[in-house]
């Protein structure tokens, strides 16, 4: 991250602004209307009221436009070779999406050359910073030999901090029929190899993926060394992700598409939180998540975009808020609070998701009064200024764009 440490910056003229902290503000996204905001130092520095905001170096006065933490992306899958729109095509047609699509995914990977992988990582990354994407978890998992996934998790490294070994995505070719040994090989090996440049152990613990017992054999395997649990569970049927999650303590069970209610009861007494991932959903018309009863019940739940080449080719947090309060019946503070302090508490981070004295000075500013818009009129392009650690990262009004790097 490049801070910004010489000049302090305020924005003024801020209609709304969402700080998710209650202390400060109305309710749980702890609004302020008629708002300020001083970045200095790559930190905040103040927010309040505007009438008694504190001079800066250098102001933006934002008339009346909304302001909101950045988004905090927890769930991403970068690092890929390819693209697979006629598996797409072909659902729409009536196909059913089948975890083995990953298997083209994962050639079309090993066939890519380094500069091809960073290259789409990178682009991809812009792209989530010009939907107001600040904090960007990225998987691997398409590698799926020792070599292979090193390679993504190395490339993810130079990109962001939070980096996830997705080691079992599914057995490869290779390993077809030999799931157990396939999961042997990432415990003995792959786990070693990679988990100096990783935080998070994932697995994609699913029907025609990998049962209970292997997700459970990789996600020990991986905390062992120092990496922390998180699950892909119960996308296209009850099964036991949930509970296994809970069970490990996961930071995060994700896409929860299935749920029984003693899957909904572990996660309210347990501090997982649920990543929906609405774009997943609507890509391979699956089921939505019950995000209602999961809500209901006491659950933390974050929002991610899920971006992959195969079950949801999108970047974009504001269009996942929009569906979550469309076809989830998620209220649109639910959706934001979500999309931004929810990815925060999915990645274990309290420096970001929030704009408190202190937190990281990532923000974004939208072309609208307020973050009420961000589901009332979907699909529309509405960010139009993106802060990273105090800096303009990318701005619609000017075109300027830094998004090169996340860290
Ligand atoms: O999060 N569910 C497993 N993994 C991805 C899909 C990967 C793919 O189809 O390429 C997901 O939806
Ligand atoms: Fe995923």
């Amino acid at each position: 991250m490049t801070a910004n440490t010489s000049r302090s910056t305020v924005l003024t003229g801020i209609g709304t602004l969402v700080t998710n902290d209650p202390t400060v503000g109305e309710g749980p996204l702890g609004l302020i209307r008629d708002a300020a905001v001083v970045f200095d130092g790559g930190v905040v520095a103040w927010v309040g009221r505007a009438d008694s905001a504190p001079a800066g170096d250098v102001g933006h006065d934002l008339d009346g436009r909304a302001v909101l933490p950045g988004f905090v992306e927890s769930h991403s899958h970068l690092v890929f070779g390819g693209e697979r729109a006629e598996e797409f095509a072909a659902r729409m047609a009536g196909q059913p999406y089948a975890a083995g699509g990953i298997r083209n995914t994962i050639e079309a990977t090993r066939n890519a050359t380094d500069e091809q992988l960073e290259a789409n990582t990178r682009r991809l990354l812009d792209e989530s910073l010009r939907s107001g994407s600040t904090t960007v978890e990225c998987k691997t998992g398409y590698g799926q030999t020792v070599a292979h996934e090193l390679r993504s998790t190395t490339i993810a490294a130079s990109l962001t901090d939070e980096v996830t070994l997705l080691a079992a995505h599914v057995p490869p070719p290779e390993y077809a029929g030999r799931a157990d040994d396939y999961v042997a090989m990432v415990c003995a090996e792959m786990i070693d190899a990679c988990a100096p440049q990783a935080k998070w152990i994932d697995v994609f613990c699913e029907t025609g993926a990998f049962d209970r017992d292997q997700a459970h054999a990789v996600l020990t395997a991986g905390m062992a060394k120092g990496l922390i649990p998180r699950v892909h569970g119960n996308q296209l049927r009850e099964g036991p992700g949930v509970q296994l999650a809970v069970e490990l303590g996961a930071a995060s069970v994700d896409h929860v598409c299935y749920t029984t209610q003693a899957d909904i009861d572990a996660l309210a007494q347990s501090s997982t939180v649920a990543t929906l991932l609405p774009g997943a959903d609507f890509s391979t018309r699956n089921k939505y998540p019950d995000a209602r009863a999961l809500l209901d019940a006491g659950v933390t739940v974050a929002l991610g975009a899920d971006c992959n080449p195969g079950t949801s080719y999108t970047t974009s947090l504001p269009f996942c808020i929009a569906i979550a309060v469309r076809d989830m019946h998620m209220t649109p503070d639910e959706a934001v609070w979500a999309a931004t302090a929810g990815g925060a508490r999915a990645l274990q981070r309290a420096d970001v998701g929030v704009l408190r004295p202190g937190a990281r000075a990532d923000a974004l500013a939208l072309d609208a009064p307020s973050y009420l818009h961000l589901a009332y009129r979907p699909g529309v392009p509405l960010v139009r200024d993106v802060w990273r650690g105090g800096e303009l990262a990318w701005s619609a009004h000017t075109g300027h764009e830094k998004a090169r790097a996340l860290r």
